[in-house]
């Protein structure tokens, strides 16, 4: 759509994104949904390039442009490791994460970092070596993923939500720092979505019951209700918006 000024509300032709944690779930709606709107996508997955390349196929299909990359984001340096393959990028989706579900006085010191490692010091680590690039041309887009369990902690994922909370922080932090150079960073928390991770879980009819009753809207959403928000954040259309967590959760955080 086309606006009396100029800019193009819902628009990415000519940007290169790179959206971590691509080769399914959410990530795989986000960078399907970017590359539709004009953007070269680049899928990202832990270690299965063959994985990331059915991706990469799916939106070449369509027509749209699309690369794949692999890098376990659990490993030491695996920031410069996946910025070696992709170079530099206009649009950074923070999407991979770890979610290890257990009762807080199971927790083991591996598995607490393994999430923290994974769902938030490699985001910073990608932020650091992303950012430069994007505050030199004056433009980029940074959107982390988050969960409402930012707000309605689950009992048996004290790590993970701790680690999107951290995030969140973090977003709002460096969305005050990098405004000036022409740089969105913003959260997008999805509710409960019906992803292959939660797939078993809700394929438990009592489960199921138990967690749409908690959801005002009532049912779990789609990858797609999340795509949208990203899209929105990442193009003109949210040229305005910094430093906030846009909840796409039928309601469960109220
Ligand atoms: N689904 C929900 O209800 C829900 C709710 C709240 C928040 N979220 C958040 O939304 C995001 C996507 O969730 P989802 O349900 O779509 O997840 P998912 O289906 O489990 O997919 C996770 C993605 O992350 C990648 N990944 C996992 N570990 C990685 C590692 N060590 N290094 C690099 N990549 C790694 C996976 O790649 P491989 O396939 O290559 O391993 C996969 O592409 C996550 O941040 C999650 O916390 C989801």
């Amino acid at each position: 759509m086309q606006e009396g000024d100029g800019f193009i509300l819902f628009e990415l032709n000519g940007k290169r994104a790179l959206v971590t944690g691509s080769t399914q779930g959410i990530g795989k709606e986000i960078a399907i949904c970017l590359a539709a709107y004009g953007a070269k996508v680049i899928i990202h997955g832990s270690s299965s390039l063959p994985k990331c390349r059915e991706v990469m196929d799916e939106i070449a299909a369509k027509g749209n442009k699309a690369a794949c990359v692999v890098a376990d984001l659990s490993e030491e340096d695996c920031g410069r490791k996946l910025y070696g393959q992709t170079g530099d990028i206009d649009i950074l989706v923070l999407n991979a994460s770890v979610q290890i579900r257990k009762p807080w006085y199971e927790i083991k010191p591996d598995e607490f970092d393994r999430q923290v490692r994974v769902n938030y010091k490699s985001s910073l680590e990608l932020i650091q070596l992303y950012a430069p690039y994007m505050g030199r041309k004056g433009w980029g887009r940074i959107v982390a993923v988050g969960s409402v369990q930012q707000y309605k902690p689950h009992k048996d994922m004290l790590v993970y939500a701790g680690t999107k909370e951290a995030q969140m922080n973090m977003v709002k932090n460096l969305a005050k720092q990098l405004a000036p150079k022409g740089i969105t960073v913003n959260n997008m928390s999805p509710g409960v979505i019906a992803t292959p991770r939660n797939e078993d879980a809700l394929n438990d009819t009592e489960y199921a019951k138990k967690v749409y009753e908690g959801i005002p809207l009532g049912f779990a959403g789609d990858a797609k209700d999340c795509s949208g928000a990203v899209l929105l954040l990442c193009s003109d259309a949210g040229r305005y918006i910094t430093g906030i967590d846009l909840v796409v959760d039928g309601g469960m955080h109220l």
